[in-house]
């Protein structure tokens, strides 16, 4: 808090600030309910980050040539880098991230239920990279555009590196489905297991969400749930024609009437389970970050004693 006065007359000034359109930063007076929404939606979306990272990981070793390897270690590794910015901006509303990795390992934070699922084909890594990062783009443009500004500047670099994922996803599945008969049906039949997830990724529909209004009104969240699912799916339906591969929902329909596809409904029950912790691949990804944890504990420690040498050195000099 930088200038005196009552709570009041700051969360007017906060009000007017949000009715302007202007960027909330740190150093500004901001409502604790503020606060602890964006703590946790920025954490989730860091742990979202670092635990995406397995999936893909698991076929670092197994790309079928050089070139795809090196892009995908690329890849994989932009998403480390989206997870260091995303605590890093955590960390300006005031939270440690140790805090934030114990919630994590803990259970009592989330991270999206995407990556629960398992990669059983290579085909997987591309429609990772088409669907789950198009999925991601779709609801992270919007986010470059939200109140609170260290989140809102992080995503501005986040989107430029999501849009090169996708682009590397839609080049496998391109060169999968002009492959052999065995490489075509590998690339559509990844495509049907991930379409339903994807359009999960949006969350609940807009009648059961739960976080929507307030983060609408603080301008953290500028479409709804249902608004970013339909944009997605208008998005990825020519691209699927594209690919001359077929998303496996027979709703799927142009709707003159409301210039948009129709599409079907994605099977919340199932989305429901793998929330509680019983998807597929829960306990595994969960388990493996916490002995990557475990197993770093010697480079956090190595840090903290050079930033001790450095401080005492300069100390020394000073
Ligand atoms: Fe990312
Ligand atoms: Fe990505």
């Amino acid at each position: 808090m930088t200038d005196p006065g009552t709570d009041e007359a700051h969360q007017r000034r906060f009000d007017a600030m949000i009715t302007a359109e202007e960027r909330i930063e740190p150093r500004d007076w901001m409502p604790d309910a503020y606060r602890r929404t964006l703590i946790r939606q920025i954490a989730q979306h860091a742990h979202s980050e670092i635990i995406g990272m397995q999936p893909e990981g698991n076929w670092i070793t197994r790309a079928p040539s050089l070139r795809r390897k090196a892009v995908l270690i690329a890849k994989v590794q932009d998403e480390a880098g989206h997870g260091l910015y995303l605590y890093s901006a955590a960390e300006t509303l005031g939270v440690g991230r140790d805090e934030l990795l114990d919630l994590l390992h803990q259970g009592r934070q989330r991270y999206s239920s995407i990556f629960n699922y398992p990669t059983v084909t290579w085909a997987d890594v591309g429609a990772i990279g088409w669907l789950v990062d198009g999925a991601a783009i779709t609801n992270q443009v919007p986010l470059c555009r939200c109140s609170y500004g260290p989140y809102a500047r992080a995503m501005v670099r986040i989107c430029k590196e999501e849009s090169f994922h996708q682009r590397q996803g839609f080049d496998i599945l391109y060169t999968l489905a002009r492959g052999t008969d065995a490489q075509r049906r590998m690339a559509q039949e990844s495509v049907d297991r991930w379409y339903w997830p994807s359009l999960m990724m949006f969350g609940p529909p807009d009648s059961e969400s739960t976080h929507s209004e307030q983060s609408m009104a603080w301008n953290i969240k500028r479409f709804s749930n249902d608004e970013l699912r339909q944009r997605f799916v208008d998005m990825i339906v020519p691209q699927a024609e594209a690919l001359g591969l077929t998303l496996p929902d027979p709703a799927l329909k142009w709707s003159a009437e409301r210039g948009h596809y129709d599409f079907g409904t994605p099977d919340w029950d199932e989305f429901m389970q793998v929330l509680k912790g019983n998807g597929p691949c829960n306990r595994q990804r969960l388990e493996h970050r916490r002995t990557a944890h475990e197993e770093g504990a010697w480079v956090r420690e190595a840090a903290r004693a050079h930033a001790a040498k450095s401080r005492a050195r300069q100390r020394a000099a000073a």
